[in-house]
């Protein structure tokens, strides 16, 4: 398999490029990647020496940059994970989401078209189904209707519905995954893990959002990586995929944990006003997702993952940056 994965410098792109190489029928792989402040080109280290390996810095939005990459490397399969992917930035700069993220997308399946690619495959995620009650047991499948509450997610949702629209159209093959929160290596700072893993060793504040009853389902990048495999040799034109693993913790709950763990007192928390638009739950029905893959992801062994992941994080946090 011949593949570009666009956004491969980040948190979980990178993490998907380190696990496919380790497949001996990728003949190669190239990331085309902007280099935005979210990318850590230190995340493809391990296997920049790979001969099958490529980096190509260039942007989604500009259609020279995509066609040049594709003309270049000839790929069967582009996977998308490129976007601006954090909520609380799209607030603030809402126009940056709708111009990466829908019109980023937008030009990838114009590029996909006009080079005969043979597969397209769209990273997409929960938040675009919107939220439920805190106390709901409801859980999101995916034919349910897309109420995005913020731009990064209707950015999301609007991608989404362009990459459907070029499959019923133009007949291009499209799959898409809708994943739930990913923990894992080489994930920005910004983000609420790594944030409050270096703020609770380094004895500062850490904001939370209102009550932080809020809650996320959560999963390892190692598994949403090995979805994304799944559906890129299995999936079928045109089918949408939920990825889960029943994991549900409250921010606060992840916030204590991480404060337990770390040694940590839980007078650093300090609850801030509401994010605007505060989706309160995520919850995802990953059924189709487990039954035609045979990939079970349970909420036990991720939870584990978790655990795990955090004490590396807090080690490798302590060693680097404090
Ligand atoms: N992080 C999560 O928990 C999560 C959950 C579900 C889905 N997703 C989706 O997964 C994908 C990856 O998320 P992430 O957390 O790794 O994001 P990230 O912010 O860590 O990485 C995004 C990458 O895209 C690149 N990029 C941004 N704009 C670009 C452009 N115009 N052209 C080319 N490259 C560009 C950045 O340089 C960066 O390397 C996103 O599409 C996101 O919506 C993320």
């Amino acid at each position: 398999m011949r593949i570009a994965v666009t956004g491969g410098a980040g948190f979980i792109g990178s993490a998907f490029c380190r696990h496919i190489m380790k497949r001996d029928d990728i003949e190669y792989l190239v990331v085309l990647d902007a280099l935005t402040y979210a990318a850590r080109l230190e995340n493809l280290e391990s296997i920049s020496d790979d001969r099958r390996f490529a980096f190509v810095r260039g942007d989604i939005r500009i259609p020279s940059d995509v066609s040049d990459m594709l003309s270049r490397y000839r790929p069967d399969v582009i996977v998308n994970f490129a976007a601006e992917s954090h909520v609380d930035r799209s607030i603030s700069y809402p126009s940056l989401f709708i111009d990466t993220n829908v019109k980023g997308t937008g030009v990838l399946l114009d590029e996909a078209l006009k080079h005969g690619i043979k597969r397209f495959h769209q990273v997409s995620t929960d938040e675009v189904y919107g939220d439920t009650e805190i106390e709901s047991r409801r859980r999101f499948r995916e034919e349910d209707p897309l109420l995005p509450s913020s731009p990064y997610s209707a950015s999301k949702a609007a991608a989404d519905l362009l990459c459907l629209s070029y499959r019923r159209t133009y007949g291009l093959f499209v799959t898409i995954s809708r994943c739930t929160n990913n923990f894992g290596w080489g994930q920005h700072a910004e983000k609420l893990i790594p944030k409050t893993i270096e703020r609770s060793l380094r004895k500062e504040r850490i904001p939370i959002y209102g009550s932080g009853e809020n809650i996320r389902e959560w999963i390892d990048a190692e598994d949403h990586s090995r979805a994304i495999e799944w559906i890129i040799n299995n999936g079928e034109s045109g089918e949408i995929y939920n990825i889960g693993t029943g994991l549900e913790l409250s921010n606060i709950a992840l916030v204590r944990m991480i404060l337990r763990m770390t040694g940590g007192s839980e007078s650093l928390i300090e609850h801030t006003e509401d994010r605007k638009g505060h989706d309160r739950r995520y919850a995802l029905d990953s059924s189709k997702f487990t039954r035609l893959s045979g990939l079970s992801l349970t909420a036990e062994e991720t939870m584990k993952s978790l655990e795990r992941t955090i004490e590396l994080l807090s080690c490798k946090t302590s060693s680097t940056s404090l």
